[in-house]
């Protein structure tokens, strides 16, 4: 079976690997590009001169096409663009913020661009700006979220019915029954995020995979700030502190290798979407994307029958 997405991305499997800052780098990613679906390279951290040095590595790893995430409101490099355009990702999603500022100059070298958007309103927009398809994204997702933004039952058919474009769902997908139902809401592949960041190959501590195998449904928490970006995160005395208490303050980026590589989960915030609570083991993506995707053929071929 061939999807829109497997079509325009070129690859075997209709699976993205989320873009997340520091965790998605070459290892991750391509491993996933060489199991038949598509990583993505972070530009969230920041870290261009790193960022420079997984891309080459990605180039290096496979000869499968990956693509590469810029997060508009946290990266403001304004040579970002060209790092981009001069990357070798064959396409790229930007997220966080109005595509409008950099999708003609994606798109006049060539480059597939799709837009993340947490609302009917966002994917206006970012068709207006010229985009090629959507990453649509419910609020059940781990990581930036839109605080009131829908869940993915909900805002996938309501775009869905307002464009033909080709859409990647995003948020609470983890195997072949909500791939399954993802694609009979809409979408022609789907974007895994706390799924990939609980695999083998993620470069997260075992403490944090560990934590989310734990982890039942209900141990989000979305952390709402005034002024910042909302998140979704494990829920841990810090996350709780972070969402209740508006006196509390992680001091600086300091927490971040702390929680990431470190397994301190309690320094800072440890990303995660409310899927956590479906994901029972560590398990390698060379293994996810085959399973998935034939599970997902499987319950869409019986219902059909
Ligand atoms: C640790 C973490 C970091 C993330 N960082 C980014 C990011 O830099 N850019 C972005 O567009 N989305 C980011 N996201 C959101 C994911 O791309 C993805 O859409 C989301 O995780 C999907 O929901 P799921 O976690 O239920 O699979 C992040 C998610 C997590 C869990």
């Amino acid at each position: 079976v061939k999807t829109r997405i497997s079509e325009l991305l070129g690859i075997e499997i209709p699976i993205v690997q989320a873009p997340m800052s520091w965790i998605a780098r070459a290892p991750l990613a391509s491993a996933v590009s060489n199991a038949g679906g598509a990583g993505i390279i972070e530009t969230g951290s920041g870290e261009l001169d790193a960022i420079g040095e997984e891309c080459a590595k990605m180039r290096a790893w496979t000869d499968r096409p990956w693509g590469i995430n810029v997060p508009l409101a946290f990266v403001r490099d304004p040579t970002v663009v060209d790092f981009v355009i001069n990357c070798g990702s064959a396409f790229v999603t930007t997220s966080a913020g109005d595509p409008a500022k950099i999708v003609p100059a994606l798109k006049a070298s060539g480059l597939t661009v799709f837009h993340v958007v947490p609302s009917l309103k966002g994917a206006m927009k970012a068709l207006d700006a010229g985009v090629d398809g959507l990453v649509v994204e419910g609020v059940e997702g781990g990581g930036y979220k839109n605080a009131v933004g829908a869940s993915l039952m909900v805002l996938l058919p309501l775009i869905r019915s307002h464009t033909d474009v080709p859409i990647i769902a995003a948020g609470g997908i983890c195997d072949g029954v909500s791939m399954a139902a993802a694609l009979v809401l809409g979408a022609d592949g789907v974007q895994m995020g706390t799924r990939m960041l609980s695999s083998l190959e993620s470069p997260v501590h075992q403490d944090w995979k560990d934590a989310v195998v734990a982890a039942a449904e209900t141990d989000t928490v979305v952390i709402d700030r005034p002024g910042a970006p909302a998140m979704r995160a494990l829920r841990t005395e810090t996350s709780l502190k972070m969402a209740y208490d508006r006196e509390y303050q992680l001091a600086d980026r300091s927490w971040i290798p702390k929680v990431y590589f470190g397994g301190e989960l309690d320094a800072g915030l440890a990303l995660g979407g409310q899927v956590m609570g479906r994901i029972d083991a560590v398990r390698s993506v060379a293994d996810i994307l085959p399973e998935t995707w034939r599970d997902c053929q499987a319950r869409l071929a019986s219902f059909a029958s």
